[in-house]
C-alpha cells in the first residue's frame, strides 16, 4: 500500500521577501515562489517597514496561488499551512500570518507556527542524506547572528547571538559607507575579490574568551572612522578612493567578520562535541565564509562534516518554512487561530 505524502504549504513574510512553497514529506520541493522587494528598498539602503508591509499585501495571494499552481496541487492536497510568525518586522510578519490563518480556517487545515531562525537551520539540513548529531549551527542573516546546539529540527538550543548588529546588517551598513549597491553582502563580497584582506587591521570583537555572543557594531564604526576620520569631521574620503582602496577595505572588513564567525563556531562545536557544523541564513551565501568554515571543519581531528544551505535557500524563502512545518505536523504541534506575531523570538 502506498503511503500518502504530507504536503505542507509554507508562507514567509518576515522581512522583505514574500514567499510561498509546497514541500512534501519535509524534503520534496514541489514549488518555491519568492517575490523579492530588493528594488523597492534599494534607494533607502535598507528595508523600510511600511514599504515592505504594503508590498507583502500586494503580493501575498498571487505568490501563494503561484506556489499551488506550480506544485500542481489544490487545497484538498494540502495537509497543513505553516507560517513564520517570529522573529521579524511586525508589519511584515502580520501579512503572512493573517493569510495563513485565513487559509487554515477556510480550508479547515491545521495551522503551524514556525520560528524563522529555526527554518533557516532547516535549509542547511534539507535534502542531506546523512546528518550526524549533535551539530553546531551558525545562522547569519540580515537580522540575526546566532549559534545553536542542534539535536533535532524541533528543539535547537540557542548558545549565543548578537548583542547589537547582525553580521548581514554590518555588511549592508559597510556597503552603504563604501557606496556599494544594496544589498551589501553580495557587493562587499564582489569588491573584496580583488582586495587584500590584510591591508587594514579592523577589530575582531570576541566579547571575552569562550563567549558565544557576537558584536558587529564596533567593526562597522571602525570602517566609518577609517573613511571619515576619528572625529567624523574629516571629509568623506570614499568618493576620492580608487577601486583598489575600496577593494582593500571590503576584503579587510569581510576577513574580520569571518574570523569572528569561524572562531566562535569552532568554540561552539568544541563545547557541545559537535560531529557536524550547519550553516544557513543570507550571509551563508558568502563564498569566503563557506570556504573558511569548510577549512575549519577539515582541520579538526576527526574532521567535522559541514552542511551548508544551497545558495537559493540561504536567503529568505518558504521552502525552509514548509520543510520544518512537516516535522511539527508529525509531532502534532499545531497553533490555533489566535496565533500572533513576535518581533523577537521567545
Ligand atoms: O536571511 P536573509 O535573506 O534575511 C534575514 O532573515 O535577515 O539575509 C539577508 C542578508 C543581507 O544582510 C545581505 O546583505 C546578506 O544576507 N547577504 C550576504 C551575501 N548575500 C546576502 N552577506 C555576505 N555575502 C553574501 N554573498
Ligand atoms: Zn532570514
Amino acid at each position: 500500500m502506498q503511503v500518502k505524502s504530507v504536503n505542507i504549504l509554507g508562507i514567509e513574510t518576515s522581512c522583505d521577501e514574500t514567499a510561498a512553497a509546497v514541500v512534501a514529506d519535509g524534503k520534496i520541493i514541489k514549488s518555491s515562489v519568492i517575490s523579492s522587494q530588493t528594488k523597492l528598498h534599494e534607494k533607502y539602503g535598507g528595508v523600510v517597514p511600511e514599504i515592505a508591509s504594503r508590498a507583502h499585501i500586494e503580493k501575498i495571494y498571487p505568490v501563494i496561488n503561484e506556489a499551488l499552481a506550480r506544485a500542481k496541487v489544490s487545497e484538498d492536497d494540502i495537509d497543513a499551512v505553516a507560517v513564520a510568525n517570529q522573529p521579524g518586522l511586525t508589519v511584515a510578519l502580520v501579512i503572512g500570518v493573517t493569510a495563513a490563518k485565513t487559509l487554515a480556517f477556510v480550508w479547515e487545515k491545521p495551522l503551524i507556527a514556525i520560528i524563522h531562525l529555526h527554518a533557516h537551520l532547516q535549509s542547511a539540513v534539507l535534502g542531506k542524506k546523512e546528518l550526524q548529531l549533535p551539530a553546531a549551527a551558525l545562522i547569519v542573516s540580515g537580522g540575526h547572528t546566532s549559534l545553536y546546539d542542534y539535536r533535532s529540527p524541533l528543539e535547537p538550543t540557542l548558545l549565543g547571538s548578537t548583542i547589537d548588529d547582525a553580521a548581514g546588517e554590518a555588511f549592508d551598513k559597510v556597503a552603504n559607507i563604501l557606496r556599494l549597491s544594496y544589498p551589501g553582502g553580495p557587493s562587499i563580497e564582489k569588491a573584496a575579490e580583488s582586495g587584500n584582506p590584510k591591508a587594514i587591521k579592523f577589530p575582531r570583537s570576541m566579547l571575552g574568551p569562550g563567549s558565544l555572543d557576537f558584536s558587529f557594531s564596533g567593526i562597522k564604526t571602525a570602517v566609518l572612522y577609517y573613511c571619515r576620520g576619528q572625529d567624523m569631521k574629516g571629509e568623506d574620503k570614499v568618493g576620492s578612493m580608487t577601486s583598489e582602496e575600496i577593494a582593500d577595505i571590503a576584503a579587510s572588513f569581510q576577513a574580520a567578520v569571518i574570523d569572528v564567525l569561524i572562531k566562535k563556531t569552532r568554540w561552539a562545536a568544541e563545547r557541545i562535541g559537535a560531529k557536524t557544523v550547519l550553516l544557513g541564513g543570507g550571509v551563508a551565501a558568502n563564498n569566503q565564509l563557506r570556504a573558511r568554515l569548510q577549512q575549519m571543519c577539515d582541520e579538526t581531528r576527526p574532521p567535522r562534516k559541514l552542511l551548508v544551505a544551497p545558495k537559493q535557500y540561504c536567503t529568505d524563502n518558504a521552502v525552509m518554512v514548509a520543510s520544518l512545518g512537516y516535522y511539527k505536523f508529525k509531532a502534532k504541534l499545531f497553533a490555533d487561530l489566535t496565533l500572533e506575531t513576535k518581533a523577537r523570538s521567545s
